[in-house]
């Protein structure tokens, strides 16, 4: 008995994907369609909202068609957080590209906000402190330079959402304009409080409420789907939506605090739950993890700019075919030879936020060779997480325990290790690829009264490294924070 099936989507920033998972959360049949960002100037990143619309479809009739004839019960979506997309309620068309989360084209308004002072004030209401990664100062922008999306305001047509709301309303031809508690505690627009949008943020960003999605629970039964709309076919109830990021850590079966996870990705996502809503501090941010029929989750999230996508770097500057190579020929030399790489190429995000921050190497001798800089990187990417992770110890005050890791670089058992004792605790890799869809269709399997999913396996790294090893490693990489930041 394998219970209901759910038709899980991870529609993600290069690829969307189309699981069906049975009600073992065991994956049936997977379908995965890539995705084009485009980059017109330079910190402006873009996506086409249609795009990502048809590559839903086209994932969901390609899944369908690999996973045999039972029907499916019910529809749970994760995806790319903070991705702005506009669209007109009466063409159902989109109004611009969507504007994606590594977009940075208002730095110079957030940096003007936060000039001003209001930082402080959006932090208490929202977690987040003011960057052009959420979608307030997008929207914002809009409103400022798009004569068609102040037009289609003032008549009522104006559709500002995520991309789970777009989704949505594209599944349910329309019917319904809604998002989940997680992606909205994402675009810097919601009082976590008080569970709404706060007019109050809007006009400081110069945004408007008026054409935001109803916020509900995660797993709400949020609409069903319509005919010819995808080739699922009609009535079939969206049952659970969940940032990717707060997907994955319901997915580890994290349920209460003390848990953390970490997605290796081109950047990193780090995040554990909290008893209580907090203000943090310590360069780290609060938000809903989700909610459901047991109250609302929240949590600490800590986002590192350039994560995996280092190795990829360092393989290019050093002639190496890919991140594999680099990993591999990182093993060669027993340590880095005291050489640290800061991979600060996009600024440094958690906890140390620094715009201006610049990719620096350091700590060369005669004796440097390229192995010592493959290592380098590897440590680099362990360091970042172990920023983080120590972050978010002082801002709960305890210590947290072993971490659950996921994501492609989450399979480099090398790195697993190195993370382990730079951590100074076990690491927990999960042997599943699709954590985030696994985790979403949990919820949507819990909304529809069916057990937790069961724990599912993964590789146990114990931390092995001489306290003073660590303590000596620690220090040469906050020297090396520190001269990045200059
Ligand atoms: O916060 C952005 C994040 O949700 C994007 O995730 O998996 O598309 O890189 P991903």
């Amino acid at each position: 008995m394998t219970g209901p099936r759910i038709l899980a989507l991870d529609q993600g920033t290069s690829n969307t994907k189309a699981l069906l998972i049975n009600g073992s959360g065991h994956v049936i049949a997977r379908a995965s369609v890539p995705l084009r960002t485009d980059y017109p100037q330079p910190g402006w990143a873009e996506q086409s909202a249609t795009e990502i619309w048809t590559s839903v479809q086209a994932a969901i009739a390609e899944v369908m068609s690999r996973g045999g004839t039972a029907p499916v019960d019910a529809i749970a979506i994760a995806n790319q957080r903070e991705t702005l997309v506009l669209w007109d309620s009466q063409t159902g068309q989109p109004i611009a590209p969507a504007m994606i989360w590594q977009c940075r084209r208002t730095a110079a308004d957030c940096a003007a906000l936060i000039a001003a002072g209001h930082d402080a004030q959006v932090i208490a209401a929202t977690g987040l402190g003011i960057n052009p990664l959420f979608p307030a100062s997008k929207l914002g922008w809009a409103m400022r330079n798009l004569p068609e999306v102040a037009a289609l305001l003032a008549k009522g047509r104006l559709r500002a959402g995520t991309v789970d709301s777009w989704l949505l309303w594209n599944l349910t031809a329309g019917r319904t304009f809604a998002t989940d508690h997680s992606n909205a505690s994402r675009t810097q627009l919601f009082d976590t409080a008080r569970l709404a949008f706060s007019p109050e943020l809007a006009d400081l960003f110069g945004a408007s409420v008026d054409c935001l999605p109803q916020a509900l629970p995660s797993d709400s039964h949020f609409g069903d789907t319509a005919e010819g709309t995808t080739a699922l076919g009609s009535g079939i109830p969206i049952r659970a939506m969940m940032g990717d990021s707060h997907a994955a850590l319901y997915g580890h079966g994290i349920r209460k605090p003390g848990g953390v996870k970490a997605t290796y990705g081109t950047g990193s996502s780090l995040m554990t739950l909290t008893p209580v809503r907090k203000t943090p501090a310590n360069g780290i941010s609060g938000t809903i993890a989700w909610t459901d029929r047991a109250g609302t989750a929240f949590a600490l999230e800590g986002n590192i700019t350039v994560s995996a996508q280092a190795a990829a770097f360092a393989a290019r500057l050093l002639g190496l075919p890919d991140a594999a190579a680099l990993s591999a020929l990182a093993q060669t030399v027993p340590d880095a030879g005291g050489v640290t790489f800061v991979p600060a190429l996009a600024g440094l995000g958690a906890p140390h936020w620094h715009d201006g921050a610049r990719g620096t190497i350091g700590g060369m001798t005669h004796g440097t060779g390229p192995a010592h800089l493959a290592r380098a990187t590897i440590d680099a990417i362990a360091h970042q997480i172990a920023d983080v992770f120590e972050a978010m110890q002082a801002e709960i005050g305890q210590p947290l325990g072993a971490l659950c890791a996921d994501g492609g670089a989450s399979g480099n058992r090398f790195l697993m290790q190195v993370q382990a004792d730079l951590i100074d605790r076990p690491v927990l890799s999960a042997r599943v690829e699709e954590i985030g869809a696994i985790g979403v269709a949990g919820m949507a399997l819990a909304a529809m009264g069916c057990p937790d999913l069961p724990a599912f396996e993964s590789e146990r790294f114990v931390p092995c490294l001489a306290l003073a090893d660590r303590q000596a490693a620690r220090r040469r990489w906050a020297g090396a924070i520190r001269q990045a930041m200059v």
